[in-house]
């Protein structure tokens, strides 16, 4: 297949992008609403982006209407968030959150879900959760026509990390089991890891 992107629908270079750029890893993201309503969402448009402070980048799409999903309009006004590795065990409650509820309704509680308060942030943090990194906004970077997409930056101010699943500073990935996301309704779960080093180079 050869395609110019300006010779695709938008629906196109979607479902394009969401099977090329794959498996991507999940944010289970919670924001505290003005009302101190705790929201909470999944987003597979999401890594790590910087290490030295630790950055984390979120990218939230826009509503067909243009306006700002609650976690996105949360993150502008409070300029907090946390991001849970989305595990196995709650993958399923953790889909539930992504259920459109109006922002009164917490998407955590509907999920069977329930919060401890943040180390560093005013936004609590998911207690089933084993990882949770408590971020500051940095940078939020309107992307996109309309804007399409709000990419939010955030520094991670503390990692609330179960010692479970990390070892002298190391993460044991297959304890933590961490869920990745497909195109359309698809999931993979970790395959088999194996490992390479990396070649040096020697001069000749
Ligand atoms: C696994 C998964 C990944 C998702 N990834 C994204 C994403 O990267 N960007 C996005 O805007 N929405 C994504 N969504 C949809 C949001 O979770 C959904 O719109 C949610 O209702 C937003 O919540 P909020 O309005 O409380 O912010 C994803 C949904 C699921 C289930």
């Amino acid at each position: 297949m050869q395609k110019d992107a300006k010779d695709l629908s938008a629906i196109e270079i979607y479902k394009l992008l969401i099977g090329l750029v794959t498996p991507r890893p999940i944010a289970f993201v919670t924001t505290l609403s003005e009302n101190g309503i705790v929201n909470a969402a999944p987003f597979s448009f999401y890594n790590v982006v910087c290490s030295d402070p630790p950055m984390l980048a979120v990218s939230v799409a826009r509503k067909d209407d243009g306006s700002s999903k609650d976690t996105s309009r949360n993150i502008r006004r409070t300029g907090e968030f946390v991001v849970h590795t989305a595990e196995e065990s709650l993958i399923e409650k953790i889909n539930h959150t992504s259920c459109p509820y109006p922002s009164s309704i917490s998407e955590v509680e509907r999920a069977g879900l329930t919060t401890v308060p943040g180390k560093l942030v005013k936004v609590p943090r998911v207690a089933e959760c084993r990882v949770a990194m408590e971020c500051k906004l940095v940078q939020i970077v309107e992307l996109g026509n309309g804007p399409d997409s709000d990419l939010i930056i955030g520094e991670v101010v503390h990692f609330a990390v179960d010692d479970e699943v990390v070892n002298n500073g190391r993460v044991d990935v297959e304890k933590l089991a961490p869920v990745a996301r497909l195109a359309g309704s698809n999931y993979s779960k970790l395959g088999s890891v194996f490992a390479m080093e990396r070649p040096k180079y020697t001069p000749e």
